[in-house]
């Protein structure tokens, strides 16, 4: 975007403080200049190299570089510090069985960045913990639900546990953890017994053994075998007891969604924890790129300033620019969640009468739609596979931007269906690389390490 609306106190000075390392990169500043800023912003250093390798390779014509934090060593004690949890001690869960996917989940809900990182890789990190706790327990038990009281005491042993290691405190909240994440809801199977006389379980593991990250969004192979399954234990005893149709209709939805968390567990349980969460994950991201996740503020004045015929072009852009600001605020989206995010934008603005391509016209880019961090030019977008947040004492929480995607967000046509990415007839323009499990040459991994919990409780403030 053309520079637009001068930059929040918050975003300006960490914007000098992006510029301040890039100095450090040219001139070969010192770093303790950098060491005593408060907010830091990191670059894993053999990725430095990479992408400096591959900087050359971006196409001439593409936009400014986006600026690129370079690496500066810094005393992160704080960030390892963890405390011990208070545990309620009558949770019967197996917690040793998946401890280390705890830890990835603490480091996937960090603190403040929880809120921004929520809707792609936290929650549906901790969904995937919370189904395989109770898959391995099972092992044990044979239940693959807990009953209401239990239900209680291990969702705060869970939330206990994750904040000792630097989880956000309201991940009940952030994510929507209910008890009835732990029992059987309305599913009216909840043993391992119960659902292996119900479900063809060789059938349902075979197909979810493997889940293909690429290929299972569009295939629906493992997705479909978990909802056939899910079916059969709801409605095993061959329906529902007699209702009014409505209120059938959105029990039977309930009943089969409660039944998909026991189909999710069992199979959980069939599978070591770390393929169970690699499976878990990759179905869970379907769901996510499939979904803008942003809320659209009114565009009203975009459609007065932009609408019939537009007046002035300044005026329009820096309407549209305001506008955008707003959603730059809410959360880190991957790629193909951006295209969503353009096309339910620029469809809503078509309603107000902007027929004209403002996207084209105010210089908007797919990056735009991202959680900006520090300046303007450093949108983050994550990969469609997004890959979990890492940490480490000395760079602190670290996550994967593709950030090849200075490319224009793309204006929908209404008079044509919106094209479904599974449809290979169909071309996307320009769509950024699709996963960041193979890494092209195309894609400029980069890891953004995010230091401080100040910044982003910095940037709520703005
Ligand atoms: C953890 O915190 C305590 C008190 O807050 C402090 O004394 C201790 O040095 C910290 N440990 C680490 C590893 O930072
Ligand atoms: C918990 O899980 C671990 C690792 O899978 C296993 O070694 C241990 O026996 C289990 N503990 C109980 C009480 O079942
Ligand atoms: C808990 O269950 C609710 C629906 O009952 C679901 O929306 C939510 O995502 C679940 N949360 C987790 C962390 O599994
Ligand atoms: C557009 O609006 C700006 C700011 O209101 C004004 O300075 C400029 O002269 C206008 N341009 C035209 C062509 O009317
Ligand atoms: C859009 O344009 C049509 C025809 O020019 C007009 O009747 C309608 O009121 C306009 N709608 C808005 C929201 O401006
Ligand atoms: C939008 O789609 C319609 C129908 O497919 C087509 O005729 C029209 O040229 C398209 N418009 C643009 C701007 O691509
Ligand atoms: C794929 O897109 C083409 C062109 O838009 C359309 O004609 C075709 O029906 C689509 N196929 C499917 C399976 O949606």
């Amino acid at each position: 975007m053309g520079g637009g609306a001068p930059l929040p106190p918050a975003l300006w000075l960490l914007s000098c403080f992006f510029t301040l390392l890039c100095l450090e990169e040219i001139t070969g500043f010192d770093n303790n200049m950098v060491h005593s800023f408060p907010l830091t912003l990191q670059l894993d250093s053999s990725l430095k190299e990479q992408t400096g390798a591959l900087i050359p390779e971006m196409p001439p014509n593409s936009s400014p570089q986006p600026l690129i934090p370079l690496l500066a060593p810094s005393p992160l004690a704080p960030f390892s510090n963890s405390s011990t949890p208070k545990l309620s001690g009558q949770c019967t869960l197996n917690f040793s069985a998946v401890e280390s996917l705890m830890k990835t989940t603490a480091v996937d809900c960090w603190a403040s960045f929880a809120p921004f990182l929520a809707n792609v890789i936290c929650c549906p990190q901790l969904q995937a913990t919370l189904a395989i706790l109770i898959g391995q327990s099972s092992k044990n038990s044979g239940m693959l639900a807990l009953d209401s009281t239990r239900a209680n005491y291990c969702l705060s042993d869970v939330q206990q546990i994750l904040q000792s290691r630097g989880a956000n405190p309201d991940l009940q909240h952030i994510c929507s953890i209910h008890p009835s994440n732990f029992s059987e809801a309305s599913c009216p199977v909840s043993d391992v017994n119960g659902f292996e006389s119900v479900v063809d379980s060789s059938k349902l593991l075979a197909a979810c053994q493997k889940v293909d990250p690429v290929n299972e969004c569009c295939s629906q192979k493992c997705q479909s075998a978990i909802l056939d399954a899910a079916r059969e234990l709801a409605f095993r005893d061959g329906g529902l007891p007699s209702l009014n149709v409505a209120h059938l209709s959105s029990e039977r939805t309930s009943r089969i969604d409660d039944c998909r968390s026991i189909v999710l567990r069992w199979l959980s349980s069939r599978l070591d924890p770390l393929s169970a969460q690699q499976v878990l994950r990759r179905i869970s991201n379907c769901n996510v790129n499939a979904v803008c996740p942003l809320v659209f503020p009114n565009a009203e004045n975009v459609g007065r300033e932009c609408g019939n015929k537009i007046k002035n072009h300044t005026t329009c852009c820096n309407a549209m620019d305001s506008y955008i600001v707003h959603l730059q605020k809410q959360s880190f989206i991957t790629n193909l969640q951006a295209l969503d995010c353009a096309s339910l934008l620029g469809l809503q603005l078509q309603k107000m009468n902007i027929s004209r391509n403002i996207y084209n016209y105010c210089h908007v880019t797919l990056k735009d739609f991202s959680l900006q961090v520090g300046s303007q030019e450093s949108g983050c977008l994550l990969p469609s596979l997004p890959s979990d947040a890492t940490f480490d004492p000395f760079s602190g929480i670290s996550f994967t931007c593709d950030l090849n995607d200075n490319i224009a967000a793309p204006w929908p046509n209404a008079s044509q269906a919106p094209s479904s990415s599974c449809n290979k007839t169909v071309k996307l323009p320009a769509l950024p690389a699709a996963t960041s499990a193979h890494p092209g040459k195309s894609m400029m991994g980069m890891m953004l390490a995010l230091l401080i919990d100040s910044l982003l409780t910095f940037m709520l403030l703005v």
